[in-house]
């Protein structure tokens, strides 16, 4: 992933973060030798295909502004990550966006078949939660409320799962802003919220701090949408990793579904506004969030 100026700091940070998660990852789930084979072969295929892995980022940059220990944020970035890959599996599924192409590789059900793709789905849900539950670094208390946050970011009635689904009923329907703004807080918000208020539950942040934090990762994950729908109408399969142009074919309900891209990118730029203000009253170092941001409304991928 490109960082835009002036943000080359942030390059060793994320470079850090990945390799955290990822070794975490691989601890976590099982082996392509241990059966059933073809399952965790699909799990892994998905999960180590070269995301972005931007949520475990915002956990270490939110875990950073609280000097928590990094020791205690891997389990549940790496639970966050999986969970977000679930996720991917089953929106490029047939029976939602249908699509071929994910992280630069076939997608999970063009590479395993549909019914492997929903189980591998399945499985990564399931060793989210494990994962978490079985954190020994942690208190049991810490726990608890991990899990319980986990619990409301992914699923219904204002998470990832409602979020995809008011998504998919929205397919061919024109919505106003405040209700496209009220998908994209739920299917891709919900899981930015996960992983910024996780950093605040280990850091042990104040009242005060986790509510700055809310409304930082509301209107982060919003803009984290925005950015997704306009790069699907500007750039090209080979720079996404995933196929371009599909929301137009889809006739998903997007901001720039009325046509007006230089309204959108503004719509977005006005969000990113928010989301800073929100975070300045956090009186900690919150260089790597604020730095995060702008990284999501310039990126490229
Ligand atoms: C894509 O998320 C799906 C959305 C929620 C918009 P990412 O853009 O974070 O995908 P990866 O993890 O980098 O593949
Ligand atoms: C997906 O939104 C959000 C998820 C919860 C997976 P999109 O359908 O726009 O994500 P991409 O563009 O396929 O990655
Ligand atoms: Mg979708
Ligand atoms: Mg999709
Ligand atoms: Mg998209």
């Amino acid at each position: 992933m490109a960082v835009p100026e002036p943000n080359r700091e942030l390059e060793g940070f994320l470079l850090d973060t990945r390799r955290r998660v990822d070794a975490t990852l691989d601890e976590l789930i099982p082996s392509e030798e241990e059966t059933p084979r073809r399952l965790h072969e699909a799990i892994r295929w998905s999960v180590f295909a070269g995301g972005k892995r931007i949520r475990p980022a915002l956990l270490y940059a939110t875990g950073h502004a609280l000097l928590a220990d990094p020791v205690h944020l891997a389990r549940i970035g790496a639970a966050i990550e999986m969970i977000h890959t679930y996720s991917l599996i089953h929106d490029d599924l047939p029976s939602m966006d249908d699509d071929d192409l994910r992280r630069g590789r076939a997608s999970c059900h063009k590479q395993f078949g549909e019914a492997t793709a929903v189980l591998a789905g399945d499985a990564l849900q399931s060793l989210a939660f494990g994962a978490v539950a079985g954190d020994i670094n942690l208190t049991a208390d810490v726990r608890i409320k991990l899990i319980a946050l986990l619990a409301v970011c992914a699923g219904t009635p204002a998470g990832m799962v409602s979020g995809q689904f008011l998504d998919l009923e929205a397919e061919g329907v024109t919505l106003s802003a405040e209700q496209i703004s009220q998908v994209h807080s739920q299917k891709t918000g919900a899981l930015i919220t996960a992983s910024v208020l996780g950093g605040g539950i280990i850091g042990d942040a104040t009242e005060a701090e986790m509510t700055a934090l809310q409304d930082f990762s509301c209107k982060l994950g919003r803009l984290f949408q925005m950015t997704d729908d306009l790069l699907d109408a500007t750039q090209p399969s080979a720079t996404l990793g995933k196929t371009a142009g599909k929301d137009v074919v889809s006739q998903k309900a997007t901001l720039i579904a009325g046509g007006d891209l230089a309204w959108a990118i503004g719509q977005a730029q006005g969000v990113y506004d928010e989301a800073c203000r929100a975070l300045a009253p956090i009186e900690r170092d919150t260089r790597y969030l604020n730095s995060l941001a702008y990284l999501i409304l310039h990126r490229t991928s």
